[in-house]
């Protein structure tokens, strides 16, 4: 047996009850046997329990590039690692061979350090999904740069903040990017969001449209001809295994986005050995994770899990339906797809198109196929399982976070029985647990609760980027000594759990995280609004929806409603980016409020759900009259 690969029920519980019992000793064989160290580390993992500092591998070197590229060379050097899969489907595949890879890398890791960017350095990355995010991510790590990879549909606004916070010193962009029919200028945006980032003193420019674009005098740079006088090689830097490896942002429910920071050596280690059993990945199979890079799912298994595994990645640049609904089956057969990871909220919109776009296309090459993001719905399972696996590709729901670094709950294909809904058990290595209202562990099955992990994890985020407090704060303080996820959990008779949803202000649209707070801030920017609460939907494909409850200023306010709903939106999209679009806005007079002045979300949330007849307790309100008042108006 293979503690590294798992391949039956038995073989799960014995290695699961092996991480839990000895978990040093288990991690140690799975990190000695399957990555490659320049130094040994001194020891396994060390926790401290009052400052939340978690150490994996702590005083081992690494650099997480060499595990990835430069270790396949020998074997697989000609063996295609990332399959680029561009937005028009005229346009070319590439098949970039790990050499390749290597070479690439490696010449934008001296680009980097030409133009300054040294070990700790923080650098931006704001590109679409073209093969220089790829690069430019694995450049970082050659060279120890810590990387902020910025989804590319985030707003100037939502840049700016993301590179100042981590004060990036440099921005890796491109001149535009595809999107379907779309064409978006990004170098424009970049430009605006720039005006205020002062620690921003290099920008390399990927071509991609070819758009004319203005470029600053001594600070913007076009990529291509820097690369082209590249050397094409580049010692990998030597890196600690707690040195930082990426912040990536994800939202809080209150201020700033929190810029999780993970560190190299456990990252590694952990995302690896997911990959590997969670997709039981076997040599030649072909992975497709369509999750745009700059999310935690794009970091995980589209880089850096795959390549660790020697495997070939699929790198979608476009969208399901363009040039129509086909286009991801088209993909799928055109590649040979064995594995294939999406969202539920992609997979309801393709359920809601004609059968024969999936009819069209030979989906027999499939083995696994995988969900993440949010809790799937039985009637989206069941398309997925009945058309695009044929019954012959077993479901994975996966459950993980920015934070977790790697998936956490998630069956085993071909040794886990799947039930819909059901994300079923934790993997080895991950003791999850429910706490109750008054805080303390329940016990025993069935239970109902807030889910938290009681044991540190190889790819656990280690800390907020620049500040600790509200880390501990965040994820600690809750619950003493045990991670808090910010989900509610079930978890049924046998053991398995299921995620019911967020049981914080963090709401989740079509698969994206949104903090109400950054969102209702940005509302009340609106001279005519004077106060607002956002709440969460049901939505037929986002899976759910914002509603805004607005008080305006003036209450006999004359304007146009339907102007002033465009105009708030307009606002939303130029602060936060369309993912964040207000899909009901209510005008009103009043929120509800308890007497200490907070905003009863749980009544507004009942009313948005046409929840009315069972409103709860509503007692403590300082003004229940206006509950009547809001539901007579509601949309
Ligand atoms: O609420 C859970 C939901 O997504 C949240 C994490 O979002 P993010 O950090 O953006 O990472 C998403 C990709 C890993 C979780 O707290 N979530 C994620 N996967 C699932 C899920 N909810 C239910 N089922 C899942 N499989």
């Amino acid at each position: 047996m293979s503690q590294y690969h798992i391949k039956s029920l038995e073989e799960y519980f014995q290695v699961y009850h092996k991480s839990v019992r000895e978990p040093e000793i288990f991690w140690e064989e799975i990190a000695e046997e399957n990555f490659v160290w320049k130094k040994r580390w001194d020891s396994i993992f060390d926790w401290d329990m009052k400052s939340h500092k978690v150490k994996w591998f702590d005083g081992a070197q690494l650099n997480i590039t060499e595990n990835c590229i430069d270790r396949h060379l020998e074997t697989r050097g000609n063996k295609t690692a990332i399959i680029f899969e561009p937005n028009d489907p005229s346009e070319k595949a590439q098949h970039i061979s790990y050499r390749e890879l290597h070479r690439r890398v490696c010449q934008f890791a001296n680009v980097l350090k030409d133009k300054g960017i040294q070990k700790g350095d923080r650098v931006c990355i704001y590109l679409p999904m073209i093969p220089q995010l790829a690069t430019s991510i694995l450049a970082c790590a050659r060279i120890g740069a810590i990387h902020n990879v910025v989804f590319a549909g985030f707003s100037a606004n939502a840049l700016a903040t993301r590179i100042n916070d981590s004060e990036c010193k440099m921005l890796i962009t491109s001149d535009g990017s595809f999107r379907g029919e779309k064409v978006i200028d990004l170098k424009g945006i970049v430009d605006e969001a720039l005006l205020s980032c002062p620690t921003v003193e290099s920008v390399l420019v990927a071509q991609r449209t070819y758009a004319k674009v203005k470029m600053q005098k001594g600070r913007d740079f076009l990529l291509q001809p820097l690369l082209n006088s590249a050397y094409k090689d580049c010692d990998p830097e030597v890196m600690g295994a707690e040195d930082p490896l990426f912040i990536l942002y994800t939202s809080g429910s209150t201020g700033l986005p929190k810029g999780m920071l993970h560190t190299a050596g456990g990252y590694m280690v952990y995302t690896a050995y997911t990959f590997k059993n969670v997709f039981q990945y076997q040599e030649n199979d072909i992975f497709w994770c369509t999750a745009d890079i700059g999310w935690i799912t794009g970091h995980s298994y589209i880089l850096y899990g795959p390549l660790a595994n020697g495997a070939t990645t699929v790198m979608f640049e476009g969208v399901p339906s363009y040039p129509d609904w086909g286009r991801f089956w088209h993909v799928l057969e055109k590649h040979k797809v064995t594995q294939f990871y999406t969202a539920p909220t992609v997979i309801r919109a393709l359920a809601k198109e004609n059968l024969s776009f999936v009819e069209e296309y030979d989906l027999t090459s499939l083995k696994v196929l995988g969900t993440v993001g949010e809790p799937i719905n039985e009637e989206a399972w069941h398309w997925y399982n009945d058309n695009i696996g044929q019954g012959n590709a077993p479901i994975v729901d996966t459950w993980w976070q920015t934070e977790t670094g790697g998936i956490m709950i998630s069956p085993i294909p071909f040794s886990t029985p799947a039930i819909p809904t059901f994300a079923t058990l934790p993997l080895p290595g991950i003791q999850p647990c429910l706490m109750n209202e008054q805080g303390l562990e329940i016990k025993g099955n069935p239970a109902n609760g807030k889910l938290c992990i009681k044991f540190p994890w190889p790819s656990m985020a280690r800390s907020i980027w620049g500040n600790h407090e509200r880390f501990i704060e965040t994820y600690f303080a809750p619950f003493e000594n045990k991670y808090f996820t910010g989900d509610g959990a079930l978890r049924d008779h046998t053991g398995y759990y299921r995620i019911t949803g967020r049981v914080d202000d963090i709401i989740i649209i079509s698969g994206h995280n949104l903090g109400t707070a950054p969102i209702e801030d940005t509302i009340n920017e609106h001279p005519a609004v004077a106060e607002s609460a956002i709440v969460g939907y049901p939505h037929e494909i986002k899976g759910n929806a914002l509603y805004a409850y607005v008080i305006l200023k003036e209450s006999g306010e004359t304007r146009n409603h339907d102007n002033l709903r465009n105009e708030i939106n307009q606002l939303i999209n130029e602060h936060i980016g369309p993912i964040a679009k207000l899909e009901k806005i209510q005008f009103t007079n009043g929120l509800p409020k308890t007497r200490s002045g907070k905003i009863m979300r749980r009544i507004l949330r009942k009313i948005a759900c046409d929840e009315v007849s069972d409103l709860g307790d509503t007692s403590t309100l300082l003004n229940p009259e206006i509950v009547e008042e809001i539901i007579q108006q509601k949309l």
